[in-house]
């Protein structure tokens, strides 16, 4: 304990004092290669710390409500997941893969219009039953 007591009251100022640390703007260009040499531990200990700092508070942060696919489907649920019965098919279905539809997973056609307003080209999964293979004789 007292090796760091030591550090911080006594190895660490004298070591600060004696940097070459400029008083104004201008001393900046005024300083040698020597006394650059010299801040490099000072200035890269910094840039660390403010980094790491920075990258402890950015990962706290909730994304952007923008980068949000799902805007209004079953919001109360954390995963919305829906199944359907491979025999309820019918011949042909198209499943939603914009999530806009008010019919949702249905496709009701509302990607035309998010396609309208935002540019996207999104568009539905469309599921079809094969068309019976005639018999050859
Ligand atoms: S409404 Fe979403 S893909 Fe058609």
């Amino acid at each position: 304990m007292e090796f760091i007591a030591t550090l911080i009251r006594v190895t660490l100022p004298n070591y600060l004092q004696s940097l070459p640390i400029p008083s104004s703007v201008m001393g900046i260009a005024k300083l040698t290669g020597s006394e650059w040499l010299r801040l490099v531990p000072v200035v890269g200990t910094i840039t660390v710390l403010a980094y790491v700092t920075y990258q402890a508070f950015r990962k706290g942060k909730a994304p952007p409500s923008d980068l949000r696919v799902n805007l209004r489907i079953m919001k109360e649920a954390s995963k919305v997941v829906n199944m359907v019965d491979i025999e309820d098919l019918g011949d042909k279905v198209s499943y939603c893969r914009c999530w806009r539809s008010k019919k949702f997973p249905i496709c009701d056609g509302s990607h035309n219009k998010h396609n309208e307003d935002t540019g996207d080209n999104v568009g539905p999964l469309v599921l079809k039953r094969r068309e019976p293979v005639a018999a050859t004789k």
